[in-house]
């Protein structure tokens, strides 16, 4: 990761009269200059070292004069309502990363021979922000979505950048545009941060520009009605990850080529696939969200299970946080309410043999999704090599894990369970 010599920018920017005395332009003059005679050229890469991070003190506001009314909560479709304003960072290789600025929601001007639009140099992230139940804005977990968004920056060779810095800007532009977040209990704001390659010239390579931009969008809750358990395709036909791939980031690259695997599942009347791998067809992940497998074990214990980060697995927020809080369980540092005495958790390949074996010996609990999204989606059929196998759901759709931690996990986020995952925004 880039490390920032912000102190030196910012003690030239004090000590300056003229700095003091100027506009942003001359500010920034005065920044790249001092952090060009800084930065250094890496012996072995030729590639410049020591350039500004991003740096929130530098943050320009430029408000909206056209303010749009909310539309009413009930109408919102996911992800096609944006805010008012958005955050741009751009970066180049000379000078690093310049002035955030936060201005009006509108289109991004990009040349056709950007990089982005060509080699898909472009990751992204997803993270929402809650009004809780005390009135306060939090963001949930949001250290870890700019964790991610660096390792997958840094897979395609794009500009990393300080997460913390990262994630103050965030909450300023939550603030700002906070009147969109809905006030009924289940909606919150999704956050989109992105990060493109903008170097306008056709050819494959680091790119020498870039820009990261973050917009955002008020959503309901994902099942308004109740749960309402899925069908999977079990997909044998089609490989999401494989060693030594990208599966394990947010790369957009990853996601278009799951859309033709979706249609024909859904063709055949499933709503997702089940990713698998390898002749064994070991389960890996589910649409665009984890998978959790819970089994009953010989002894009575329930056991949680989910495929491990072998780098064909998307690191998930909500996977980390459900296998934090069924640990916690599990080891008796903090009880679940809802979840069995016997109870165990467990990183490991689990086979589709393993999953029809234990369906038909009435040992699969439940299978579930997990995702910021959703949180938590039920599943209750998977389609498998011309077959269906069933899982069981209860009544509400949910099954006695999932249900349990569901309601663990949205209390934290809804402020009503308090927890340190939940940052403060206002
Ligand atoms: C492929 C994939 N797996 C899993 C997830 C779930 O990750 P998270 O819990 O961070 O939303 C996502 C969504 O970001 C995803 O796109």
């Amino acid at each position: 990761m880039q490390r920032f010599t912000s102190s030196a920018v910012r003690r030239a920017l004090r000590s300056s009269s003229y700095a003091s005395r100027t506009s942003t332009y001359a500010r920034r003059w005065l920044t790249v200059s001092t952090v060009v005679r800084a930065a250094s050229l890496d012996p072995m890469t030729g590639e410049r070292q020591g350039l500004p991070d991003i740096n929130p003190a530098l943050l320009e506001i430029i408000r909206t004069d056209k303010p749009k009314p909310p539309p009413p909560s009930s109408s919102l479709v996911f992800g096609h309502t944006f805010t008012d304003h958005m955050l741009t960072i751009p970066w180049n290789a000379i000078s690093g990363w310049g002035k955030p600025t936060v201005k009006p929601y509108g289109p991004l001007q990009l040349e056709p021979s950007s990089t982005v639009l060509h080699y898909a140099q472009s990751v992204f992230e997803g993270l929402k922000a809650y009004r809780d139940d005390n009135g306060h804005v939090t963001l949930f977990r949001p250290d870890m979505n700019m964790k991610r968004m660096n390792t997958s920056a840094h897979r395609i060779a794009l500009p990393t950048f300080n997460g913390e810095a990262a994630v103050e800007l965030l909450k300023e532009l939550v603030r700002l545009d906070k009147r969109w977040i809905p006030q009924e209990p289940g909606y919150s704001l999704y956050l989109r941060p992105a990060l493109i390659g903008t170097q306008t010239s056709i050819g494959v390579g680091p790119p020498n520009e870039a820009l990261f931009f973050v917009i955002c969008s008020p959503v309901g809750p994902y099942y308004p009605d109740g749960f309402k358990p899925v069908a999977l395709y079990g997909t044998t036909e089609f490989t999401r990850a494989y060693p030594g791939g990208t599966g394990a980031y947010k790369l957009g690259a990853n996601y278009a080529p799951g859309v033709l695997p979706q249609k024909m599942a859904a063709k055949k009347g499933y709503v997702q696939n089940l990713w698998l791998y390898g002749p064994e067809h070991y389960v890996t992940e589910v649409g665009t969200m984890n998978l959790m497998v819970v089994f009953e074990k010989p002894d009575g214990t329930i056991e949680l299970v989910t495929p491990p980060l072998d780098g064909m697995i998307l690191p998930g927020v909500t996977r980390d946080s459900v296998l934090a809080l069924a640990r916690s369980h599990a080891s008796g540092t903090k009880s679940i309410s809802g979840l069995p005495e016997k109870f165990s958790v467990d990183e490991r390949q689990v086979s589709m043999k393993e999953i029809k074996a234990a369906a038909k010996a009435g040992k699969l609990v439940e299978l579930f999704g997990t995702g910021t999204a959703a949180v938590i989606s039920p599943v209750n059929k998977i389609g498998y090599l011309g077959e269906d196998i069933h899982i069981p759901s209860d009544e509400d759709g949910m099954g006695p894990v999932s249900r349990a931690i569901w309601t663990e996990l949205t209390g934290i986020q809804r402020g009503t369970i308090p927890s340190e995952w939940c940052v403060r925004v206002c």
